[in-house]
């Protein structure tokens, strides 16, 4: 039996029941763009992000003092909402110690996924943060991609390869091939990440969109972050 701390990497949100197991700290990931939002909106101040599912609930905040609404459909802005989720919304003092309420397509549905985990959410910008708060946790990790409407993507498997890496190289293993993979993955798209999803679906979707230096910036950011996102009562707090 190995007992070192395990990795597992959860392709898609619908395989997340078969890793689920209570016990290990999930990673949420969804480069494009959600995760690298949240990393943005917390490095700009805001105060906590809660997560929803439906735009109506999204909706019933709006108006409230200190309060932001933000929505996303298909890689769209919502009308109605104050901002969509694209992370240059993110990049200014208005965000400063307000909270945000906060829905996408995939990265907020797969947080609500993982709602009764000791659940963390990562990105290119904090990735650093996220690698040393888990070896110092000392627990399993699943590293559960977002993907897109259930299936996988290249962007957020290229990352938990990455992720994954850095937890490998201290003294964490891995029986899954999903893990495998996706360091595999991460090894032979690590020299010019963008070039390499140059056909990847939702770096074309965003193009199409007149979305690609959002995609530029959320696979090389501009600037780092130590915060660390973490669950707690149904938000999302800086640790
Ligand atoms: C997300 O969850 O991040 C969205 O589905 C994709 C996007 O906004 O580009």
């Amino acid at each position: 039996m190995n007992k070192k701390l395990q990795i597992n990497t959860c392709l898609s949100p619908l395989y997340f029941e078969k890793y689920s197991d209570n016990k290990s700290i999930v990673v949420v990931i969804d480069i494009l763009r959600a995760t690298s939002v949240i990393s943005t909106a917390f490095h700009f101040g805001v105060k906590e992000i809660i997560p929803v599912q439906s735009l109506q609930t999204a909706l019933n905040y709006k108006g409230k003092e200190n309060f932001i609404v933000a929505a996303e459909r298909n890689a769209m802005p919502i009308e109605g909402f104050d901002f969509g989720n694209s992370p240059f919304h993110y990049m200014n003092e208005k965000v400063k110690e307000k909270t945000l309420v906060f829905t996408t397509t995939n990265g907020t549905k797969s947080i609500q996924m993982a709602m009764q985990h000791h659940t963390i959410t990562a990105s290119f910008i904090n990735i650093d943060a996220v690698a040393n708060y888990l070896i110092n946790q000392q627990k399993s990790v699943i590293l559960l991609c977002a993907g897109w409407k259930g299936f996988f993507n290249l962007e957020d498997s290229i990352f938990a390869g990455k992720l994954a890496s850095k937890l490998l190289d201290n003294g964490f293993a891995t029986t899954d091939d999903s893990t495998l993979s996706s360091v595999y993955l991460h090894q032979i798209s690590d020299v010019d990440l963008f070039s390499f999803l140059s056909k990847s679906s939702h770096r074309k979707r965003l193009k199409t969109l007149n979305m690609e230096e959002d995609t530029k910036f959320c696979l090389s950011p501009t600037f780092k972050s130590d915060i660390v996102p973490v669950l707690q009562d149904e938000k999302l707090i800086k640790l």
